[in-house]
């Protein structure tokens, strides 16, 4: 099976959550993604979400020039704002991609939806592409939460600014029962949240492709990545236990590059 398939290269998010340990650790990881990023062309679009005080240090060891994540962004530009990070701190350190509103984040921090814009509009306004993350965690009411966040988050000032911008950023269906699990979500069922996030979103006037691209996040691996790939609203995965995972990045890279 390939996924030759899709019109786009595939974006593939390898999000290191809180890890590892130490800085030697961190980088004696990176050089695996150095390793296999140095040598070829690749079909996809690999990015790494680093820990905040990961990011510089990786980027000097960055000999591959892999696109370096951030896992969050301060809904601010600047000042007293004790433990957040800032858009132009951020892409100062050349960041190009950040995480927002991550299940994990929304769980611990309780962001409300002026704040989840916000970052958006932080992001933007310094030159990073969003990962918007919008989770669910029952199934019963999956498809009215997906459409009341994505609602809630795009303001008419956010659209405005998303067209004034001419840039593609990506949403995340993130089912939170799933991630950690080890059991992703059957094809189907992917297709049917990614079209209820792309109904949503026309009514918005914002278009896949032209203005975003869907990915899918929850225990995607070497196993089922190819399969993911090829439902037929995916472009793209966010990956957190792979992503920390020696074997599984060797095998990811190996099958999609
Ligand atoms: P997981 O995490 O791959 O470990 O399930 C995915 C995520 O948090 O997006």
């Amino acid at each position: 099976m390939n996924i030759s398939t899709k019109s786009k290269k595939l974006f593939v998010g390898f999000n290191w959550k809180m890890n590892p340990n130490t800085l030697p650790e961190a980088k004696t990881l990176f050089h695996v993604y150095n390793n296999l990023n140095l040598n070829v062309n690749l079909n996809f679009l690999p990015v790494v979400f680093l820990p905040g005080i990961y990011i510089n240090p990786i980027q000097e060891i960055n000999s591959s020039k892999i696109n370096v994540g951030s896992q969050d962004i301060s809904d601010k530009q600047s000042g007293a704002f004790t433990g957040q990070i800032s858009g132009q701190m951020l892409s100062g350190a050349d960041v190009k991609y950040t995480l927002i509103n991550h299940s994990e984040t929304n769980r611990d921090q309780k962001l409300d939806f002026e704040t989840i814009s916000n970052k958006f509009i932080q992001a933007l306004q310094n030159e990073i592409t969003p990962i918007l993350c919008i989770s669910f965690d029952k199934q019963e009411t999956a498809k009215l939460d997906l459409t009341k966040q994505l609602q809630n988050i795009f303001t008419s000032g956010l659209i405005k600014l998303i067209q004034s911008k001419n840039t593609v950023f990506y949403i995340a269906l993130e089912p939170v029962l799933n991630i950690g699990s080890g059991k992703a979500l059957e094809c189907s069922e992917i297709d049917d949240y990614l079209g209820v996030i792309q109904n949503c979103m026309s009514k918005l006037e914002l278009n896949k492709t032209e203005n975003y691209m869907t990915l899918y996040g929850g225990s995607v691996n070497a196993a089922n990545i190819l399969e993911i790939g090829n439902c037929d609203l995916v472009d793209g995965f966010l990956l957190g236990g792979a992503s920390i995972d020696p074997d599984q990045i060797n095998q990811i890279f190996n099958l999609l590059k």
